[in-house]
């Protein structure tokens, strides 16, 4: 039996030994419904790969021609389900049009409540309406000059609107790069120039916390923006498409940026559908790594609707009857698999607030899944910690019964957030599903099967149908169980990337030269004896911040564009609400003296050029970084520093051991 614990000794567990049955009551109403059954299928899906996907993607998916082989897969490359014919946006709308589904809610928005605490504005989209502004907003980007192939890049808001978009994107077979919100001018930049996008679409602002986010304003700066060659990095984009959502004054460019909302009054209700082949691209979307350059990830359309698909039905254990809330931007890949195919693919009905969770109240959340009856909710650790934090009494206002399902993504989920998750929002009642992915896995990897998996606080359990992880040392030997290493994927699945767009070496070098033959996943892990994963977080230079991932190269890329700085080292600690922070160590130029202001003004001068995701949490001046006598910075003596925890390990390769004390001194 779990041991019952309270809120009082949360925080004082330090040897994770819960075990958290389904309950039966659960189980017996689920997709899956016993340990035993998840595991003749995990065995089939592993034995019979072929025979497990091409059964599933017949009764899962409506094909316009049916593939003819199920998979080929050569190191870097698979494909799945050759030769066969569909569309996205007819898998996720047209065929719920022809059931008793047709005239349910496909979206339930709430807009950002106003200051004054007045509700938000609230919209409902059937899935008849959803199509029919599908179809009208995919014959405006035809209007436009969009066809199948052609990049199209979103910068908007999370509106309806968004989602109409990425749809109809689907509909027409352009591949659309979501850029998130809170991205700046030079990253928009930088993401048409590798993406050679076409058209972006955005609007004239979003709402955040009652404040607009211009981000009309920031299109036009980055379409302003020349390369070190004095050359346009824009110079593919042949329109931009404006919503108007603040109504505020923005500029119009003549020729090249039309309103959204007029463009519609041109185009009818219908529009057929593009037959696309199996492989051919759906998105991009730009994620970091561990260089200073954002690599687009690319997926393509029969694997991935497919995968999200089946995830979508059997981690969330998702019903036609669910309203499901996943709480991410469409600027991440959650928002892409959870918030809009997934969630449609199965005639689900999905919840999109546009808004911040403590807005105009901290009960913001709670407020809404008792107002929809949300059923399943999906968020991130970064948030629950959030929530703990403003108090239960936020909470206990609402009546949060609805809910039968609760998930989790981003980040390791610390047992303290899980159990008070468990407790105090599912009642002690609802399931969690922890769901370890990627941008670059497309769909959920690892993760508990609800009505079937014992869950443990902290782990994501056990892989999900078709997916061989395994955690491997420095010569891709399996290690031991409850020791370190890096987790590796051994055998491809349908929803994996397909490349990063237009760099096939970057593609093979960063996940197939690593551990060979297996894809790398840049992540940490232990498999304890039942076998199941706790992932540690990143082995590579790129930290989690608030469940975002944010490549520490391209913020030192930032801070050393600025003309006081001489060199930059960014690095994690931990944090208590955001899982890690970001500190950045400066060297300043010669000339320059350090005054109280720098920090600040090095601060925004990196949300200028990343966005204010990337804002370094902490600087810290120093007169040299530590380096070893070949001139490689020494991450980790920067990351103890940074923690505050006392110096250990071999400081001999370091160049100049003066250094180290005077970084200590140098804390705010
Ligand atoms: O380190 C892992 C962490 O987030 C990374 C992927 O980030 P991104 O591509 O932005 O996608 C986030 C949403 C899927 C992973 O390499 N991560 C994600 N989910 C978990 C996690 N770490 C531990 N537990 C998770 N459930």
């Amino acid at each position: 039996m779990p041991e019952k614990k309270t809120a009082s000794n949360f925080t004082s567990i330090l040897h994770e030994d819960r075990v958290f049955p389904p309950h039966a009551e659960f189980s017996r109403k689920a997709h899956i419904k016993s340990l035993a059954e998840y595991k003749r299928l995990y065995r089939e899906s592993i034995t019979s790969p072929e025979k497990f996907w091409g059964r599933h993607a017949k009764s899962e998916l409506v094909w316009d021609r049916p593939f003819k082989k199920v998979m080929t897969f050569k190191v870097p490359d698979a494909k799945w389900f050759i030769g066969g014919r569909l569309n996205v946006s007819v898998n996720c709308l047209d065929r719920h049009l022809e059931t008793q589904h047709a005239n349910k809610a496909a979206l339930i928005w709430e807009g950002e409540p106003a200051p004054d605490g007045k509700p938000g504005e609230e919209r409902t989209l059937t899935y008849r309406q959803l199509h029919r502004e599908v179809c009208r907003f995919a014959n405006v980007l035809k209007r436009q000059k969009v066809g199948k192939g052609d990049r199209v890049l979103l910068y908007m808001p999370l509106v309806p609107e968004a989602a109409i978009a990425m749809l109809a994107c689907a509909r027409i077979g352009a591949v659309h790069s979501v850029v998130f919100g809170g991205f700046s001018a030079q990253s928009v930049a930088d993401r048409i120039k590798d993406s050679g996008a076409k058209v972006v679409l955005t609007a004239d602002g979003g709402y955040r916390r009652g404040a607009i986010v211009p981000l009309k304003k920031n299109v036009d700066d980055a379409l302003k923006i020349v390369g070190p060659d004095g050359k346009s990095l824009t110079s593919s984009i042949q329109s931009v498409i404006v919503l108007r959502r603040t109504f505020h004054d923005i500029h119009i460019e003549e020729g090249r940026d039309v309103w959204w909302h007029r463009e519609l009054e041109y185009v009818d209700d219908e529009c057929p559908p593009v037959s696309l082949d199996s492989e051919d691209p759906l998105f991009i979307l730009y994620t970091s790594g561990s260089t200073g350059k954002p690599k687009g990830i690319y997926h393509t359309t029969a694997g991935y609707l497919l995968y999200t698909k089946m995830t979508s039905k059997y981690v969330f254990d998702m019903k036609p009857e669910d309203v499901y809330w996943c709480t991410a931007d469409i600027g991440w890949i959650t928002g892409h698999s959870y918030l809009v195919y997934g969630p449609l693919a199965n005639g689900a009905t999905a919840v999109m607030y546009e808004g911040a969770p403590n807005w105009p109240e901290p009960d913001r959340f709670w407020r809404m899944i008792q107002r929809h009856n949300v059923t399943i909710f999906y968020t991130a650790p970064t948030a629950i910690r959030t929530f703990m934090k403003w108090g239960t009494e936020w909470v206990k206002k609402h009546d949060l019964r609805s809910l039968r399902l609760l998930g989790s993504v981003g980040e390791p989920i610390n047992p303290e957030a899980w159990m008070w998750y468990h407790e105090v929002i599912g009642g002690g009642r609802c399931p969690i599903v922890d769901t370890w992915w990627q941008t670059e896995t497309g769909g959920i990897l690892i993760s508990p099967i609800p009505g079937a998996t014992p869950t443990k606080p902290g782990s994501a359990t056990l892989p999900f149908f078709g997916i061989v992880p395994e955690v491997v040392d420095e010569a891709g030997k399996v290690v031991p169980p409850n020791t370190g290493g890096k987790l590796v994927i051994r055998k491809p699945w349908p929803s994996m990337l397909r490349g990063v767009w237009g760099d096939k070496q970057r593609f093979r070098d960063v996940y197939w030269k690593e551990v060979k033959g297996s894809y790398f996943t840049g992540d940490g892990c232990r498999r304890d004896k039942d076998g199941y994963f706790w992932i540690v977080g990143r082995i590579d230079d790129v930290l989690n911040v608030a469940g975002h991932r944010i490549g520490t190269a391209e913020v030192e890329s930032a801070l050393v564009s600025h003309p006081s700085v001489a060199e930059a080292a960014v690095v994690g600690r931990n944090d208590e609400l955001k899982g890690q922070a970001l500190v950045a160590f400066v060297t300043l130029k010669g000339s320059v003296k350090m005054d109280g202001d720098l920090r600040e003004v090095l601060r925004n001068h990196v949300a200028r050029e990343i966005g204010p995701v990337a804002k370094p949490d902490d600087i810290r001046f120093a007169e040299a970084l530590p380096k070893t006598r070949s001139g490689k910075i020494m991450r980790r003596l920067l990351k103890q520093i940074a923690s505050g925890v006392e110096i250990v390990g071999d400081t001999t390769t370091l160049e100049d051991l003066s250094v180290l004390s005077r970084l200590s001194q140098s804390e705010e």
